[in-house]
């Protein structure tokens, strides 16, 4: 090959990525306060990006603006190229966006098993699993959701815990959990928010390497908000950084750290945040 179209290829290859999510100018006021100021985002397929800053920033109010939680004030967003800005939450889930929530939101008094088999049926009901296409491999749907159960307990570690009520489990554990519940919905766009809160540095450790495997192993795009720079800095490419609404900087993670707004608003701030 020559280095002429060896540049082509990859000039090809570049333009091949393409545009999971978009935010134009995207801000949300909650009457005279500014949650999210004129936030613009351009994420690619298969990154991995961090939303860090101290707490209020508005890192959570941009997931709920993403999932239409809340209805935007201004901007726009795009999934794949489509506008999603005034779809439903429903909507969204449907193409391809799950989350997990700072506040583990789980049916505690159901067992590890049914907390993720509510999570196929809500999106057989809601039309996701129309096309019966595997059902040749299984003697019907119900057999198919217990496998795909199994699989994505054994993917985050739980599947010992099957038959156990969930509120009993840790919250290390439970947050597996969640994230196993956002597997579910087959998404192509995993918004994880604070998933290391209440892990300890080995759950730490391990979060980040079912991170980066269900990222390759699920095709997924992910954008995770945490405090725990351990898993902000060694596993994100790229860290986006809030203060009051207002991005103060984006890039990579040794940019953020020698960053002099970041440090003062944020890295230099102490504890008090974690
Ligand atoms: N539903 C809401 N109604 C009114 N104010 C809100 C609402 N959600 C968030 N806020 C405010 O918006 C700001 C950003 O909150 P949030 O996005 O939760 O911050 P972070 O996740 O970065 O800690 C905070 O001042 C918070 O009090
Ligand atoms: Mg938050």
């Amino acid at each position: 090959m020559t280095p002429q179209s060896a540049e082509a290829t990859k000039t090809i290859k570049s333009v091949a990525r393409q545009t999971v999510l978009k935010m134009e100018h995207v801000t949300k006021r909650f009457g005279g306060l500014v949650a999210v100021s004129d936030f613009n985002l351009d994420l690619k397929e298969g990154e991995l990006i961090g939303l860090i800053g101290p707490n209020g920033a508005g890192k959570t109010t941009i997931f709920n603006l993403i999932t239409h939680v809340i209805p935007i004030t201004e901007g726009k967003m795009e999934f794949y190229g489509k506008d999603i800005t005034n779809l439903t939450t429903d909507r969204i889930i449907r193409l391809g966006v799950a989350r997990t929530f700072q506040n583990i939101r789980l049916f505690s008094n159901m067992t590890v098993r049914e907390n993720i088999l509510t999570a196929f049926h809500a999106h057989l009901k809601s039309g996701l699993f129309t096309a019966v296409a595997f059902l040749p491999k299984y003697k019907n749907e119900e057999e198919y959701f217990q496998q795909k159960t199994l699989e994505l307990m054994k993917e985050v570690g739980i599947e010992h815990l099957a038959d156990n009520i969930s509120s009993s489990l840790p919250y290390g554990l439970q947050r597996k959990l969640e994230i196993a519940r956002a597997l579910a919905t087959n998404p192509k766009l995993l918004l994880l928010d604070e998933p290391a809160a209440g892990m300890n540095p080995d759950e730490t450790l391990e979060l980040n390497q079912l991170i980066l495997r269900i990222r390759d192993k699920y095709k997924l795009t992910v954008i995770v908000i945490e405090h725990d720079m351990k898993v902000i800095m060694n596993i994100c490419e790229k860290i986006v950084v809030l203060d009051h609404g207002v991005t103060i900087a984006q890039g990579t993670p040794i940019e953020i750290q020698q960053n002099p707004l970041v440090i003062k608003a944020y890295l230099g701030a102490g504890d008090e945040d974690a």
